[in-house]
């Protein structure tokens, strides 16, 4: 059987092309079993501990759902609860953690909270989202791009809004890794990290894909297959969001900037959303919508993510 490259899923980008592609076939054959009714004990008696210090709908309990399904158990940490709120060190906690549980699941702010934890603990570590990545939302939107359009390279794949945040930089890394073009659609100074979009350059040539940034919304959502926004103001940053409201006004996927994607698009967003801010009721509501298909994704493919870090 095939092993992937990491005993750790911090980011999409650490990742290889083939990692991912089995990735995705598993989540798939998970997903299936799940809707067939056909047990799939692959993580008997395997406990994951998911740790939040932000708040969470779909990655808590698609993730404790998961943990059921499979065949284990998932134990809730708020960081007001447990002493890391009170400033016990993330090496000590994942130490500690590491003796009692096979696996931890971390939503955290700064990126580098959760590689302190990686280095620290002796069970895989699972991003639940940090400031800067989200990798196990942007592979459920892989498997629901691949589930409508039957195919993941070749298509494009358009972002926009918040070039800086999570949703941005896991997509960027998961459109190269499979051979998308992505195009991202942000106001100057809001544009993707340099280093991800070097090292992700380089990548392209390898995987036959392609990266544009631009300040122009028309431009970059023309001839999409895909079409993507988040939130303006993502967590921990509410004190900005006056200011966000402004600058990203001309973002907005609302149905006459979509007439410049393909006719066929499908509009995908993590949620929770804000309808008549970064997206239109009418786009999210309608027929070009799979926004509830790719949250339900979300359990298929951290469920594969799961069985291939914590499985024997
Ligand atoms: N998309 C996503 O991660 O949702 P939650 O914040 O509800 O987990
Ligand atoms: N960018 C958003 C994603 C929420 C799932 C945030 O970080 O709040």
């Amino acid at each position: 059987t095939y092993h992937i490259s990491q005993s750790h899923f911090l980011t999409l980008g650490s990742f290889s092309q083939e990692d991912i592609y089995f990735l995705l076939e598993d989540a798939i054959k998970l997903k299936k079993y799940q809707k067939e009714g056909i047990p799939h004990p692959f993580l008997q008696g395997k406990v994951l501990a998911m740790l939040f210090e932000k708040a969470s709908t779909r990655t808590r309990v698609s993730f404790e759902v998961g943990m059921l399904q499979l065949g284990g158990h998932a134990i809730f940490l708020s960081s007001n609860d447990i002493q890391l709120g009170r400033g016990e060190s993330p090496a000590d906690t994942a130490k500690v953690l590491s003796r009692y549980v096979d696996g931890l699941m971390i939503r955290t702010f700064d990126h580098e909270i959760l590689e302190d934890f990686a280095r620290h603990s002796d069970v895989p570590i699972i991003n639940g989202l940090t400031d800067s990545h989200h990798p196990a939302q942007v592979l459920a939107d892989l498997l629901t791009i691949k589930e409508h359009k039957g195919k993941l390279k070749g298509l494009k794949i358009c972002y926009l809004g918040d070039g800086n945040n999570n949703m941005a930089h896991s997509l960027i890394e998961g459109a190269v890794k499979v051979g998308m073009d992505i195009s991202i659609a942000c106001p100057p100074g809001f544009k993707p990290d340099q280093s991800i979009l070097t090292s992700m350059k380089k990548e392209t040539l390898l995987t036959g894909s392609s990266i544009q940034v631009g300040e122009c919304p028309v431009e970059m959502i023309k001839d999409a297959d895909v079409v993507v926004t988040d939130v303006w103001t993502s967590m921990g940053q509410e004190a900005e969001s006056k200011k966000r409201l402004k600058v990203f006004a001309p973002y907005q996927v609302n149905k006459e900037l979509c007439k410049h994607a393909k006719e066929d698009f499908i509009f995908l967003h993590c949620l929770p959303a804000h309808r008549g801010e970064e997206v239109t009721a009418e786009i999210i509501d309608g027929p070009h919508s799979v926004v509830f298909d790719e949250a339900e994704n979300r359990l298929h493919a951290q469920k594969a993510i799961l069985k291939a870090l914590l499985g024997n």
